[in-house]
């Protein structure tokens, strides 16, 4: 099951309906998550008309629906300024953020596709903010040098940074678990830095030197619950 999760940024890359054909079209079966502004920036029909599934924005009270599929993989993209900042801050006051942190605390491969203005790209926030979500593991497609209107990478490109970050798996076998590996938040081949970047061409490593490893360790990932209320 691959998570494509979305936040209220245009997505430049294309519709979000075009990534799930294209995941699907892979042999995933993908679940939407958006933040609830993110709504706005989808076609939440036609979303819910592909994968069978609801566009969940909400939590879950207790009683109410039922859990998430365990996730695979997730794809969060298009990232706003804001929720790239809420993630790697741990603030979970919205279903979308609060699944993303939750998921990147089991390990679960994510690639991450920012999109904003380059003066939000300067704040120092948000150049803290790649920085730890990248000793956290997560891939991240950004390149600040590109013009805004190209600020995204193609979905075909998201979509092999995918294959890659998740080995090439591209539909995991029902009832598989991710292991990372000790150096899990440092072991991407050649980076050389002790940084997960599967993409060197998409993620540019921040000017100030790195520290040492936060001591952020994945484990084994078991399961993806919902997150309960
Ligand atoms: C039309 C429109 C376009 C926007 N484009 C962006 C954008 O490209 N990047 C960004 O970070 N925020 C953008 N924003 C601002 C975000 O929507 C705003 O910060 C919002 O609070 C983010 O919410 P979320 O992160 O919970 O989805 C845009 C807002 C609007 C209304």
């Amino acid at each position: 099951m691959l998570y494509v999760v979305t936040s209220a940024a245009p997505s430049h890359a294309g519709p979000v309906t075009d990534l799930v054909a294209g995941a699907q079209a892979a042999r995933w079966r993908v679940f939407v998550v958006s933040t609830p502004l993110g709504l706005c920036f989808l076609d939440r029909a036609r979303l819910e008309q592909q994968t069978g599934e609801p566009v969940r924005s909400e939590f879950r009270m207790p009683g109410e629906g039922r859990e998430l599929a365990r996730a695979d993989a997730v794809i969060a993209a298009p990232m706003t300024f804001n929720t790239i900042n809420k993630w790697a801050l741990g603030i979970t006051d919205n279903f979308a953020t609060g699944l993303l942190c939750e998921l990147t605390g089991y390990g679960v491969p994510i690639v991450a596709v920012p999109m904003l203005k380059p003066a939000l790209a300067r704040h120092l926030a948000f150049q803290n903010s790649l920085h730890v979500l990248r000793q956290m593991g997560v891939t991240l497609m950004f390149d600040p040098s590109a013009p805004y209107e190209r600020r995204m990478a193609t979905w075909d490109d998201v979509l092999s940074e995918l294959d890659r970050a998740t080995g090439g798996t591209s539909a995991p076998r029902a009832g598989a678990s991710w292991t990372l590996n000790a150096t899990s938040a440092g072991a991407s081949p050649g980076s050389g830095d002790g940084v997960a970047c599967h993409s060197r061409r998409w993620w540019h490593p921040p000017t100030w030197s790195d520290s040492a490893d936060s001591g952020f360790r994945s484990t084994v990932f078991r399961m993806c619950s919902d997150i309960p209320c």
